[in-house]
C-alpha cells in the first residue's frame, strides 16, 4: 500500500510529511522535519493535537470510553487481577506467570521500608502541611537516599530504582498521614498484600492489632488498578520531560506528583468532595448546574469533562460500582452519593454537557469512597499519587529504553520586544 503522506502548501512551496499508524487509534503526521524544510513551528499550547511520544503501555479511545493497559480492557484487570499484577504488565508488557508474580510480589515486599532517616526527615513539616507537599519533598529526598540506584544508564540499578519507588510509595504516603495526625508510624509487615499493607501502615495504632477488612483492602487495590496509569496526561508527560535529561527517577517521580496535584488533574478528587459538600443537598445542585455553564463564572463541576474521554470515563463506572460496595460494608448513608448520583443524573441530561460531552470522570466518585474508608479530603491525591507511581515509572522506562529518546525541548511563539537598547536610569 502506498505510504500515506500529509502535504503543507506555505509561501508557495509544498512540504510532504509520512504519516504514521499506530496499531489503534488515530495516526500521526511526522513532523520532525518541519522546522529545517520551512523554518516554521507548529503551535499546540496544551497538547491537544498533538503525539509527544510513541508507546505501547496504555491506549484510550475517548470517543468509545475505552481504556486498555497493554492491551487488556480495565474492567478485566480490575475485576481479575491485583495491583501488583498490573504494576507488572505495565512495566514488562505480558501478564505474569504465577513464578513471575510470586517473583514480583516478593521483591516488591522486601523494599517496602524507607532508611530509618527518612522518618527524622517529616519532622521538619508543620503537622497541617498538605500531604502532597510532604510527598513531593520525601519522594524527591529518595535520591537522597538511595545513590546506588540513580544511574539511569544501568538497566539493574533502573529496575533496583523502579522496585524501590513501586515499594516505598505506600510506606511513604502513610507515613505523610501518620505525621499529620499526630500518631507514629507504622512499618510495613511482610506477610500483607500491597493494600492491606498500606491500610494497616494508615490506620493500625500500637494500642491494638488492627483488623484489616478483605473488601476494604479489595477494593483499594481496584482503586489503585484504576488508577495506575492513563496515557500522556499533564503528570505522565511531566515525569518524561523531566527524565529526558537524564535526572534520576525518584526526582522525576517528585515532578509528576507535583503535577498531578492540580486541581484540574488529580486534585480533583479532593475538589470533588469539597464541590458535593458546598452543593450539600440535591436541592441546591440546579444553582450549581448554572454556575458551570455561566461563562463568568470560573466554577466548574469538578470530577466532570476529560481532554480525552468524550464519553464515560471506563474507570468511573468501576469506581461507582465499589463506592456502593464500600459503603455497604461499613454502612455507612454518605448524603454526598445521594447528591452526586443526583448530579451525575442531571447533568446527564443538560444540553450543555451532552453538547459539550461531559461525562463523569475517575474523580467524580472516588473521593466518596476514600471518605467512607475514614481517609481525610487531603489524602485523596496522595492515593491517586500512589497508584500512578507504577505508570509514572512504567512510562520513563519505556523512554529511558527507547534509542530515539531525544531531551525533550519545545520552541515557541514568541510575542514579545523586538530587540532595543539598554537606557540608564537616569534617562527613564
Ligand atoms: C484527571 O489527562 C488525563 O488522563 C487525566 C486523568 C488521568 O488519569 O491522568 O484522567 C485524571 O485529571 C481527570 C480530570 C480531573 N479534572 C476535573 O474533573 C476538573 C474539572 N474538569 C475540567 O477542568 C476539564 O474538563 C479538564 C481539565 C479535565 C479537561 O479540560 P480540557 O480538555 O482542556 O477541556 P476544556 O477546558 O477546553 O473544556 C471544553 C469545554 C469548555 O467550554 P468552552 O470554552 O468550549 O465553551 O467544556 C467546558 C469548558 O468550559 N468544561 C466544563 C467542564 N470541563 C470542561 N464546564 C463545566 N464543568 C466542567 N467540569
Amino acid at each position: 500500500m502506498a505510504e500515506r503522506t500529509a502535504s503543507l502548501q506555505v509561501d508557495g512551496k509544498t512540504v510532504i510529511f509520512p504519516v504514521r499508524d499506530g496499531s489503534m487509534g488515530p495516526a500521526v503526521v511526522d513532523i520532525r522535519s518541519l522546522y529545517g524544510d520551512t523554518d516554521l513551528f507548529t503551535f499546540d499550547p496544551g497538547f491537544t493535537s498533538t503525539a509527544s511520544c510513541e508507546s505501547k503501555i496504555t491506549f484510550i479511545d475517548g470517543d468509545e470510553g475505552v481504556l486498555l493497559y497493554r492491551g487488556y480492557p480495565i474492567d478485566q484487570l480490575a475485576e481479575n487481577g491485583d495491583f501488583l499484577e498490573t504494576a507488572y504488565l505495565l512495566l514488562y508488557g505480558e501478564l505474569p506467570t504465577a513464578a513471575q508474580k510470586a517473583e514480583f510480589d516478593y521483591r516488591i515486599t522486601r523494599h517496602t521500608m524507607v532508611h530509618e532517616q527518612m522518618a527524622r526527615f517529616f519532622q521538619g513539616f508543620r503537622r497541617d502541611a498538605h500531604p502532597m507537599a510532604v510527598m513531593v519533598a520525601s519522594v524527591g529526598a529518595l535520591s537522597a537516599f538511595y545513590h546506588d540506584s540513580t544511574n539511569i544508564a544501568d538497566p539493574v540499578e533502573r529496575m533496583v530504582a523502579s522496585t524501590r519507588m513501586i515499594a516505598k510509595i505506600p510506606t511513604l504516603a502513610a507515613m505523610a498521614y501518620k505525621y499529620s495526625v499526630g500518631q507514629p508510624f507504622v512499618y510495613p509487615k511482610n506477610d500483607l498484600d500491597y493494600a492491606s499493607n498500606f491500610l494497616r501502615m494508615c490506620f493500625a495504632v500500637p494500642c491494638e492489632e488492627y483488623k484489616i477488612s478483605p473488601i476494604l483492602a479489595r477494593a483499594l487495590d481496584r482503586i489503585f488498578i484504576l488508577h495506575a496509569d492513563h496515557e500522556q496526561n499533564a503528570s505522565t508527560s511531566t515525569v518524561r520531560l523531566s527524565g529526558s535529561s537524564g535526572a534520576n527517577p525518584f526526582a522525576c517521580i517528585a515532578a509528576g506528583i507535583a503535577s498531578l496535584w492540580g486541581p484540574a488533574h488529580g486534585g480533583a478528587n479532593e475538589a470533588v468532595l469539597k464541590m458535593l459538600g458546598e452543593i450539600g443537598s440535591v436541592e441546591r445542585i440546579p444553582q450549581f448546574i448554572a454556575r458551570a455553564k455561566d461563562k463568568n463564572d470560573p466554577f466548574r463541576l469538578m470530577g466532570f469533562g476529560h481532554r480525552v474521554y468524550k464519553n464515560y470515563d471506563p474507570r468511573a463506572k468501576i469506581m461507582q460500582r465499589t463506592t456502593q460496595e464500600v459503603l455497604k460494608e461499613l454502612g455507612v448513608n454518605d448524603p454526598l452519593l445521594e447528591v452526586a448520583l443526583e448530579l451525575e443524573r442531571i447533568a446527564l441530561s443538560d444540553d450543555y454537557f451532552i453538547e459539550k460531552k461531559l461525562y463523569p470522570n475517575i474523580d467524580f466518585y472516588s473521593g466518596i469512597t476514600l471518605k467512607a474508608m475514614n481517609f481525610p479530603v487531603e489524602m485523596f491525591t496522595v492515593l491517586f499519587a500512589l497508584a500512578r507511581t507504577v505508570g509514572w515509572i512504567a512510562q520513563w522506562k519505556e523512554m529511558i529504553e527507547d534509542p530515539n529518546a531525544k531531551i525533550g525541548r519545545p520552541r515557541q511563539l514568541y510575542t514579545g520586544e523586538k530587540r532595543r537598547d539598554y537606557v540608564q536610569i537616569a534617562k527613564r
